[in-house]
């Protein structure tokens, strides 16, 4: 999962005033309440920090958070422990299927932050997902159109359970809720996401990476992703855009937070 950004400062959550103090909206595209049903999307190339974002974004505003990344990487582990090449895709989607993939939407993060925990079999993939050999693989998995073709629909029956939502992957705003109430593109060049990662490797698994092959590394998946005949990594028409080289994880969501306080003003 991306988390490449720093750890924030705190920003204080977002107090949401009386509904009667709200005047009705015409439309919910032109308008939506703080109060109310509000789908708020996250794109963006991989390792920009999309995750930890949408985590804090979702603190801060009291909605609740889905990435999309924990998905495909739950079906690629499914997968893997019952040795299904994603070329089987029969037999893989009906083990997606019986597996009952879903989230416990109580589980946070040690900072306090919402971070629904993925359930499959009956039991927690967390820890599962993150693994390398996980991780290696789901690129390829997540390309098997049937089935993204499931998790989109998974993606959007869980908004219709969960309506108050900050959803984050690459496809979110551009393919999945074109009808979003507010978009981001959240990114960051290749050089500043390979320094980010190569910290991440340092600190959290003790491997020194050449900074230059990870910078390299980066570019190639981007321009990969921007390729993908389903799911392609675009940035949506309507979606802010919002570079986060100079930024750290409470500078993005203060940006995020603001834009949709203005839009939800609007
Ligand atoms: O964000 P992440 O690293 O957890 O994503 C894992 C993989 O799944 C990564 O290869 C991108 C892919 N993915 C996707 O194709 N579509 C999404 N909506 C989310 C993730």
């Amino acid at each position: 999962m991306s988390r490449a950004l720093p750890q924030p400062a705190t920003l204080r959550p977002v107090e949401v005033a009386a509904p009667e103090r709200f005047a009705h909206s015409e439309s919910r595209k032109a308008m939506f309440r703080l109060d109310q049903d509000m789908i708020v999307t996250i794109d963006g190339p991989a390792a920009s920090g999309k995750t930890a974002t949408a985590e804090e974004l979702a603190r801060v505003l009291g909605l609740q958070v889905l990435s999309t990344g924990a998905m495909y990487r739950c079906a690629t582990a499914i997968a893997m422990e019952h040795k299904i090449a994603r070329e089987h895709t029969f037999r893989l989607l009906e083990i997606v299927r019986k597996s009952h993939m879903h989230f416990n939407w109580h589980a946070k993060t040690e900072e306090g932050r919402p971070s629904p925990e993925i359930i499959a079999f009956g039991k927690s993939y967390a820890k599962r997902i993150t693994d390398e050999e996980v991780t290696s693989n789901v690129s390829e998995f997540s390309e098997v159109i049937p089935l993204r073709e499931l998790m989109v629909g998974m993606q959007r029956d869980i908004a219709k359970a969960h309506p108050r939502l900050i959803t984050e992957g690459r496809d979110q705003g551009s393919v999945v809720f074109p009808d979003a109430d507010v978009k981001f593109f959240l990114w960051a060049s290749p050089r500043v996401r390979a320094e980010r990662r190569r910290q991440q490797l340092l600190v959290k698994k003790g491997i020194d990476r050449d900074l230059g092959e990870l910078e390299k590394e980066i570019a190639a998946r981007d321009e990969n992703d921007r390729r993908k005949p389903y799911g392609a990594l675009v940035q949506p028409e309507d979606a802010l855009s919002i570079n986060s080289d100079k930024l750290d994880l409470a500078g993005v969501v203060a940006l995020m937070r603001d834009h949709v306080l203005a839009k939800a003003r609007a």
